[in-house]
């Protein structure tokens, strides 16, 4: 459904995404995770189309973004929750996707309602918290109802119920057979949360598979810690 394939991104002489390869099941929820500066943006923006790949790609049911018919009934992305205009309410932000979009209007009270924020349908967002403005962020990438998310680290700078809430609401997206890729710094924020992960670091890939089998006894970091300084030593 999502797939790296060799996929490496060049700022200068820098890589900051190098010769990353990995698939994404579907149906399940995949944590994209990594360092700051890992690479992780760079690799997600390669697969929506915001950044060319130098080399290799990054595919969507075997295809770039750029080619998919009809994108946001395809996928559903959260690169940033900055992008509302803040003299709107919620629900006319919406509605200026849903226009341009060509989807119904009544989608817009639909998807506020999933993201449990139909009480602040008619407020300005300029008054959101940064919680409401993820949710917010949220309702806009299911207009389409994609069956691929693409979130880009949509816990950050949410308080312990927000990222409960957000837990529990990517777990009921992927049992409607979503599929989920979610990128974090925190890796152990998404312990509880994600079924397979990635790990990058230095925009190269560390390990990926089902988390229960690279965690094992003991935490996602000293996993992370224990993978990344073998890592270093091979590369010796
Ligand atoms: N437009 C750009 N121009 C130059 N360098 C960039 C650009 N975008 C990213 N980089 C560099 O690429 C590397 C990877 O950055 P990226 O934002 O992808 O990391 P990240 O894993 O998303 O980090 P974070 O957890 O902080 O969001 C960094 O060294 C960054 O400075
Ligand atoms: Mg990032």
């Amino acid at each position: 459904m999502i797939s790296f394939n060799s996929l490496t991104k060049r700022y200068g002489k820098q890589a900051a995404v190098n010769a990353l390869t990995a698939e994404i099941r579907s149906g399940a929820i995949t944590g994209f995770l990594g360092p700051n500066g890992a690479g992780k943006s760079t690799a997600l923006r390669c697969l929506l189309g915001l950044a060319s790949p130098t080399a290799g790609t990054a595919l969507i049911h075997g295809a770039p973004y750029s080619q998919l018919a009809e994108p946001l009934k395809e996928v559903g992305a959260v690169l940033d929750s900055r992008g509302f205009h803040t003299g709107l309410t919620a629900l006319q932000n919406l509605k200026v996707i849903t226009a341009a979009a060509g989807l119904p209007d009544s989608r817009a009270l639909e998807v506020l309602e999933i993201v449990e924020l139909s009480d602040s349908a008619h407020k300005r967002t300029k008054g959101f918290s940064l919680g409401m403005k993820q949710r917010l962020a949220l309702a806009a990438a299911l207009l389409g109802d994609p069956q691929i998310m693409v979130l880009d680290e949509p816990a950050n700078g949410l308080d312990p119920i927000g990222i409960a809430w957000l837990r529990s609401f990517l777990r009921k997206l992927a049992d409607e057979g979503r599929t989920i890729l979610v990128s974090s710094h925190q890796l152990a924020e998404m312990e509880h949360t994600v079924d397979d992960i990635i790990i990058i670091n230095h925009g190269e890939m560390v390990v990926a598979g089902p988390i229960k089998e690279i965690v094992g006894q003991g935490t996602l970091e000293e996993a992370f810690l224990r993978l990344t300084l073998e890592a270093k030593a091979v590369a010796k």
